[in-house]
């Protein structure tokens, strides 16, 4: 995309309000704390890699204006800021995968000046979206080559630059084979109850003239039934180490779709989204949402007023449904433990 995801400009984070797209399209500044947490909590910017690029930045906000003298006031403050964006949504482990990075980059410069502590954690977080940036395009490299002329992929949610940097993870791998000359078309869940699918992902390929075409969600075992997919391709929010996979609400569906159908189903994400510590999905915190994004989501009441609703954002796929595992160090095939674990090695 030639407009950034989310950027640093003159002391304040911009980002594009995605929950405006696609009717319209307003890049708004967050300037203190308070703002960039509600910009994450109502996914005004979202999906994983991006929620850590959010962090990272709205860590920088945290200290910008510190009038701290010494290391410890200003650790403390760093402290009070990545523990409060830490509180906006639990599932990614970009967030916490970021934030970490923030503190740790902080305790290892602590003998700098104030001054230039803030302008080393500015330019880590510079760094986390450049490198961002160049794991989106790897991504697309080794993802591309599991793909055949002609094929049509199954994507759920928006694993696209909207959701990264810039170029995405499951979309990119879409992008770089457009980009290579393969003629592929897409199908697009809608994403329920949130649109993602819908209102991004449609819009992120069309803007780059993939064939898409939009279905319910569900739609797609009708659609796999008739022959028309050839593998499923998603994002992920948080990988454990055995492969299990947490993505938007409504992936897990598709996995068993794709197994029934034998179709293959891949996950794309770059390793920040593996969190090796939790031996499985059960593990995996799962952010439960508000009743109105499912009763009213779209301004307008579609049940009854004070009807009991569950709303969980995210699923775990157990990584028996998962084909195989595209990061930005190649693909990870079954068993994940051992091949995640190999690439934690490199
Ligand atoms: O609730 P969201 O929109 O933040 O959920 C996003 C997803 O589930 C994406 O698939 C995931 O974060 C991967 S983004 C490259």
């Amino acid at each position: 995309m030639a407009i950034e995801t989310i950027e640093w400009e003159d002391g304040r984070i911009k980002l594009i309000d995605q929950t405006l797209l696609p009717n319209e399209f307003k890049q708004i500044y967050c300037d203190d704390l308070p703002t960039i947490w509600e910009a994450i909590k109502s996914l005004r910017v979202r999906g994983a890699p991006a929620i850590g690029i959010a962090g990272a930045l709205g860590a920088v906000i945290g200290i910008w204006n510190s009038t701290a003298n010494t290391y410890e006031a200003f650790g403390a403050e760093l402290k009070s800021a990545t523990d409060y964006l830490a509180t906006s949504r639990p599932t990614a482990v970009n967030l916490f995968w970021a934030l970490d990075r923030m503190t740790r980059t902080a305790e290892e410069n602590k003998h700098l000046p104030i001054p230039e502590l803030k302008e080393t954690l500015l330019a880590e977080a510079q760094d986390i979206i450049e490198e961002d940036k160049a794991m989106c395009r790897a991504i697309g490299q080794h993802g591309m080559a599991l793909l055949n002329e002609n094929d049509t992929i199954l994507t759920h949610c928006n694993a696209g630059g909207l959701a990264t940097s810039d170029y995405g993870t499951a979309l990119a791998v879409m992008f770089s084979a457009n980009e290579a000359g393969k003629q592929i078309q897409v199908y697009a869940d809608e994403t329920r109850p949130l649109l993602q699918g819908a209102r991004l992902t449609t819009w992120e390929l069309m803007q780059a003239g993939i064939d898409v075409t939009l279905i319910c969600d569900n739609m797609a075992a009708q659609v796999m039934k008739e022959g028309k997919i050839q593998c499923v391709i998603v994002g992920a929010d948080r990988i454990a180490a055995n492969g299990d996979t947490a993505n938007k609400i409504g992936t897990y569906n598709v996995a068993i779709l794709a197994q029934v159908h034998e179709i293959p189903f891949y996950v794309a994400a770059p390793t920040s989204t593996i969190d090796f510590a939790l031996s499985t999905g059960e593990e995996i915190p799962i952010e439960q949402r508000s009743a109105e994004e499912v009763t009213e989501g779209f301004g307008r009441l579609t049940a009854p007023k004070g009807v009991k609703v569950y709303s969980p954002a995210f699923d775990v796929t157990p990584a028996s449904f998962v084909t195989a595992i595209i990061t930005e160090k190649g693909v990870a095939h079954p068993p994940f433990t051992d091949s995640l674990g190999a690439l934690q090695e490199e």
